[in-house]
């Protein structure tokens, strides 16, 4: 695939990270505590964020960069990243493989590039703006679901639930009370990946941060599904925290259903 130089280079940092974090897989970590009972961080979120940032920095050091362990750092430059070294670092401190390396470019609110790794199966989902979404070459398209009720869900819960207002347990038992199907398999990125590969048909979260979802939102996009807010409303990565993303098909009545979901809040 022709992809743009930015593309590139995010494939290239995600995969030189992800070598790394294979390594690493299964070996003692140290581990602290962010903010929230259950929001980790471990030695290898924090270098494997210094290998992508030194990378691309070397290669774009007028850009500005979004990283979660380490912050920001902005310039006059009109292209920001978005930088997740461990999506899913409780799974990987625990030694459960499923976490992914995520790294994402915009412009002014546009997401430009999208690429997820996945370093213990070594699936690759690149997505750049207007040409499409991929996973180790092949085009990828949401699915055909056609009603929630036949649907597969996936789903993450807030690390501050204390402080979260739009917590998802009234909204998550809406769904289980209609015998829906719900998964939360802890990375929310490669909970987005699946969705554009049409595995999970809806994905839904609050409490999301942009480096979690920046990647995944555009390569729903190009695979030509839907994402918003819960109310329907457009999603802005920098200001949202709650983020429905579907097969195009479903949106309307998933809006319907976490309103009514969250009707009691009013
Ligand atoms: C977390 C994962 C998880 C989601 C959390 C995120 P992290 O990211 O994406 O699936 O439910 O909201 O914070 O902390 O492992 O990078």
């Amino acid at each position: 695939m022709n992809y743009s130089n930015i593309t590139h280079a995010a494939i290239k940092a995600a995969q030189k990270a992800g070598a790394f974090l294979e390594a690493r897989f299964n070996t003692p970590h140290t581990i602290h505590l962010k903010e929230g009972k259950q929001n980790l961080v471990t030695e290898c979120d924090t270098m494997a964020e210094s290998i992508i940032l030194s990378d691309l920095q070397k290669e774009f050091p007028c850009h500005n960069f979004l990283a979660e362990e380490s912050g920001g750092k902005t310039s006059s430059s009109d292209i920001s990243w978005v930088i997740d070294p461990i999506d899913g670092t409780v799974n990987f401190a625990r030694g459960i493989p499923h976490f992914s390396v995520s790294i994402a470019a915009y412009k002014e609110n546009e997401i430009l590039s999208g690429v997820i790794f996945h370093p213990i199966t070594k699936e690759l989902f690149v997505a750049e703006k207007n040409k499409g979404a991929f996973l180790n070459g092949t085009p990828l398209l949401v699915s055909e679901v056609k009603t929630v009720d036949s649907a597969l869900l996936a789903t993450g819960f807030p690390y501050n639930i204390d402080q979260n207002p739009m917590n998802t347990i009234d909204v998550l038992s809406s769904f289980l009370n209609r015998g829906c199907p719900i998964r939360r398999f802890g990375s929310a990125a490669l909970d987005l990946a699946y969705v554009a590969a049409g595995r999970f048909d809806i994905y839904f979260e609050t409490g999301i941060k942009p480096w979690d979802v920046a990647a995944g939102v555009l390569l729903i996009q190009e695979a030509k599904g839907m994402v918003s807010k819960w109310n329907g409303n457009p999603y802005n990565l920098l200001d949202d925290s709650d983020i429905l993303a579907t097969n195009t098909i479903l949106h309307e009545e998933m809006v319907e259903l976490i309103r009514k979901g969250t009707s009691s809040w009013n």
